[in-house]
């Protein structure tokens, strides 16, 4: 499974980006809001930093407006991927990207239906928003589990980005389920290296080995 690091913030980016784990990073208009600086700037410095996908969000709702923008995003570097709101519009966008080879993310996933529609129109990506739904009471694990019986029945290459994730649990589950890719608060993606008895055993460890140099 393909880890995202789903972040605005620079100096969260470079501090896990030699760790060798992060494949990529996701971004959207909160979290660039969130950043105080212009999408522009914030993807042009990802980019430098994180040799993988990138997605940058468009802002507009009209078709023509997605278009325009995306172009102009996908023009900042090659890994740059265009997110892509779950509407009609966006998917009539969707399709004109993919004629166009421009790589893609369907955001604001929330069913098998959306997520369908998504990879009929070949997107790279389709972003099922799994913590959100368990805020309202559903089971984002179950609705990862429906796509991909659904992508698989149909070949379908769309590959399915866990987002909205919300501790490392999220992280489990999708794993156990096959998704391909999950983006993470900085946080979470912390919270995956600890074990409480990790801790303990090296402590030992250390104590020992300190121990044997005095006799
Ligand atoms: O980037 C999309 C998604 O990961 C947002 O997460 O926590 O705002 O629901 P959240």
């Amino acid at each position: 499974m393909q880890f995202f690091l789903d972040t605005a913030e620079i100096s969260e980016i470079k501090s896990v980006a030699d760790f060798g784990i992060v494949d990529g990073v996701t971004t959207n208009p909160s979290l660039i809001a969130k950043s105080g600086r212009s999408q522009a700037d914030v993807i042009r410095e990802i980019v430098e930093i994180i040799d993988g996908p990138i997605s940058a969000e468009v802002i507009s709702t009209d078709f023509k407006g997605m278009i325009e923008e995306g172009k102009i995003l996908s023009k900042i570097h090659k890994n740059v991927t265009i997110k892509i709101p779950m509407t009609v519009d966006g998917i009539k966008a969707l399709k004109y990207f993919s004629d166009n080879e421009i790589k893609t993310n369907v955001t604001l996933v929330f069913s098998c239906n959306q997520a369908l529609v998504a990879a009929k129109n070949g997107a790279t990506y389709v972003s099922p928003f799994i913590g959100r739904l368990d805020d309202v009471g559903f089971n984002g694990s179950d609705l990862i589990s429906d796509i991909k019986t659904i992508y698989d029945n149909y070949g379908l290459t769309t590959q399915i980005l866990a987002a909205s994730i919300r501790s490392p649990l999220h992280i489990r589950e999708v794993a156990l389920l096959g998704c391909d890719v999950a983006t993470m608060p900085y946080k979470i993606l912390l919270e995956l290296f600890k074990h409480p008895l990790t801790d303990i055993g090296l402590e030992k460890f250390l104590s020992d080995h300190k121990s044997s140099l005095k006799k």
